[in-house]
Formats: C-alpha cells, structure tokens, sequence
C-alpha cells in the first residue's frame, strides 16, 4: 500500500503509517507543489493531506487506486467531498484533540485585540515607553461583557467554558439550537443580526462552506458595536478582508484577532497586517506540541483504518447530512 505524504508531520505519525504501508514524504519545509502532488496521486492509495493541499475532483479523478484520504486537520474545505462520496472514497479529519488548544487561541485574540496588545508592543518597541499614562491605549473590556458566538460546535462550545470565568454574557448563533449546551453554559441562542448587534465581542467559529464563505462582510460588520472586537479563528474566505480594513480605518469596529485570513498565506503588503488595531498570527489555532502531535498522529490513524477497509476513528460526514452552519439558518 502506497501512502503519501504531502508535509512532514510530528509526532509519531510517520512511523505509525510505515506500520501499514510504503510512504511518500514531501521532504521540504513548503507546501507541496501541485505538478509534484499530481504526479504521485495516481499512484497512492491513500493521501495524507494539509489544509493547505487542494484535492479537487481534477485531482481525485486521476487517483483510482486512492481509497482513503486523511485531512491533518479538522476542517476539509480544501476537499471536494462530493466526488469522494461519489467515489466512495472515506474523508479523515481530527477533530476533538484540538478543540481546547483552538479555544483557547480565540480567547487569546479576543484579549489581545479588545486590549491593544499590539499597539502596546508597537509602543514598547520603538522605544516610546516613558512615563505611565493615564489615557494611553485604552482598551475594551472582557470581563463582564457580552461574547458572541458565530457557530456553536465543539470549538465555539469550548470558547463559552472559557468565558463563564471572566463572567461574560454569551450568545450564540448557529444551525440548530443545542438546548443541553446551552442549559450547561447559559448560552442564549439568536439569530445572526441580533449577536451582532448585541456582542462585544464577536468569534467566527464556523467551517468554511459556500454558505459561510463571505458571511462576515460589508454590512455584518456596519452592524456591530463601534467598541467590538471580531475574532476569526474558522477560515479566513468568511470574513471579506476588503470589509474588515474598511470598518478597522474608519472605526465601524474596534479591533480585530485574526488567526486565518484571506488570501492565505496573505502577501507582506496586506493592510490587516498592518493595522494597529489588528492582531494578526499566522493560522496558529492548533500549534502546541501536544495537539499538532495528537492530530497528525488521529491523520495516521485514519489512515491505516481506511487501508483495511475499516470505519475511520474520525470520519468526515458525508456532505449531505449537513454538518455545519449555514448563512440562511444563521440569520434567522
Ligand atoms: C484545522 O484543523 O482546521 C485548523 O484550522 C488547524 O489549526
């Protein structure tokens, strides 16, 4: 069984996959390059993918013996999972090993951006720290205030955990109501113009799907508080970046935490990178030691489950059942 690796992954994950077959590794620190990519999906059956990667029914067409694709990651919109449901090829994702370490990078943006941590690093570094200020970068509180959710999955669960300690309201916008999540965490369900009217604080934790892609855009972002933060730790294509410089120049909002953005990678030149009020980390979400081991090592999993014909520990839905949120149902 030839399996191919598109990145080198941590953990155990190699040796765990060298267990159950011959493996291919793209050796450099890049993502691989796609006329590399097409050339060795023909002849592997079973592809061990990054978020990065883009397998395409192109792709997908000239991989007939590929009975398996595993994603180092929990979202797949990088796959096209109809023609892998047609093909009867099983998708793997990791979900649940990165849910904590996700959470906690959104509440992490969510400080540093309601709180000016970037402009007060700007401020240290160019040497500008003098006296103590009475007025200088004021922030937005967390403490006490208001946080919306946009999605309510495990990830948007584990961020409303964190925020009960710091005493916050929350609200939650999402496909379907959880009344059992919501007993747990005083979540209150609502439609999306209502969370983004009422929120302080704003994190997009939705999958990326043609129903979410540029749902965060001119007009959502008019509707937030001046004094609101918007964190995006899903995918950067729902947020319209266009949008977001607009409303961070002019003050339509406060701040941004921005943990994934469109393009991906972004050129040095983006103006999000440059906005005082922006804080910015390059899709970060997952990376700890623990977690990124965990999932690469689930990925590997996934695929020696996929190679015997096994139901995989972690199997993406097929893309019928619906399994995310979607603009319409959001907005109520
Ligand atoms: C994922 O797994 O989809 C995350 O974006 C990785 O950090």
């Amino acid at each position: 069984m030839r399996i191919v690796v598109t990145r080198r992954p941590p953990g155990d994950a190699l040796d765990m996959l060298r267990s159950a077959g011959q493996v291919w590794v793209w050796k450099e620190d890049t993502p691989i390059p796609r006329h590399v990519l097409e050339e060795q999906a023909p002849r592997a059956n079973a592809l061990y993918t990054m978020l990065n990667d883009r397998v395409d029914r192109p792709l997908i067409d000239t991989a007939k013996r590929l009975v398996v694709i595993s994603n180092m990651a929990v979202g797949v919109d990088n796959i096209d999972l109809v023609v892998c449901h047609e093909r009867g090829i099983p998708v793997g994702h990791t979900p649940d090993v990165l849910t904590e370490t996700t959470a906690d990078t959104a509440f992490g943006l969510m400080l540093a951006a309601a709180r000016r941590f970037r402009g007060g690093l700007e401020y240290v570094r160019r040497g500008k720290w003098d006296e103590w200020e009475p007025r200088l970068l004021l922030g937005h509180d967390v403490y006490g205030s208001t946080l919306g959710l946009i999605g309510f999955g495990r990830v948007g669960r584990a961020v409303a955990r964190r925020a009960t300690g710091f005493r916050m309201s929350v609200l939650y916008a999402a496909r379907h109501r959880q009344a059992l999540a919501e007993a747990d965490l005083g979540a209150h369900y609502v439609t999306l113009p209502e969370l983004l009217r009422e929120s302080d604080h704003v994190i997009v934790a939705v999958p990326l799907t043609e129903e979410t892609r540029g749902m965060i855009d001119a007009a959502a972002l008019r509707a937030m508080k001046h004094t609101a933060t918007l964190v995006n730790i899903a995918r950067g294509p729902i947020v319209d970046s266009e949008a977001l410089i607009v409303a961070l120049r002019t003050g339509e909002i406060a701040a941004a935490g921005i943990d994934v953005i469109d393009p991906e990678p972004p050129p040095p030149d983006h103006t999000l990178l440059h906005l005082e009020n922006c804080f910015v980390i390059p899709h970060l979400g997952s990376s700890t030691e623990r977690t990124r081991a965990a999932m690469a090592e689930l990925a590997a999993e996934n695929v020696i489950a996929g190679l015997r014909g096994e139901p995989l520990p972690a199997e993406v839905p097929p893309p019928s059942s619906g399994g995310v949120g979607n603009r319409r149902s959001l907005a109520g």
